[in-house]
């Protein structure tokens, strides 16, 4: 049962993306480990947000509505670590299922998934 009693949601849309967003940055934001990496990069939230849920909405709507350079970014950013990217997915899978039901928060979860090997591939892995 998720937490507030409300139906899982159904459908993928941009209100259900823009939920899982900011459920889940709320829950990244206090967490001991991935809290303090965020909090050292980025001043303001509400940009990251709103790219966030472009970025969320081009994977999983297709409408190209993100432009950006997710690489770069994260190689930018001091102490990332592959423990770092495993707390970050587990975050992500308990916010999908609290919200969605079960086949589509696993859509979500097999994407973030992907991607976070992708990025690791790229920041960890460089031979
Ligand atoms: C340990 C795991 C991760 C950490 C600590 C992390 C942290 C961050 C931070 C601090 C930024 C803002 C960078 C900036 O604006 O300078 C960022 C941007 C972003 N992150 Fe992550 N991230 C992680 C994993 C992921 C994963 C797994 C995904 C995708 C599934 C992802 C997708 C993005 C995207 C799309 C951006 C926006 C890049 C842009 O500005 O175009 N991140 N991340």
């Amino acid at each position: 049962m998720n937490p507030v009693d409300t139906p899982l949601r159904d459908t993928i849309d941009e209100a259900g993306i823009a939920a899982l967003v900011d459920t889940f940055y709320g829950k990244v934001r206090s967490d001991p480990d991935l809290g303090p990496v965020f909090e050292g990069a980025i001043s303001d939230w509400g940009p990251h947000l709103g790219t966030m849920r472009r970025f969320w909405s081009s994977v999983m709507l297709r409408t190209a509505s993100y432009h950006g350079t997710p690489m770069q970014k994260h190689a930018a950013l001091p102490g990332l670590t592959p423990q770092l990217f495993d707390r970050w997915l587990v975050l992500f899978d308990r916010t999908a299922g609290e919200l969605f039901v079960p086949e589509l928060a696993a859509e979500f979860c097999t994407r973030a998934h992907r991607i976070a090997r992708s990025l690791q591939l790229g920041l960890f892995y460089r031979p």
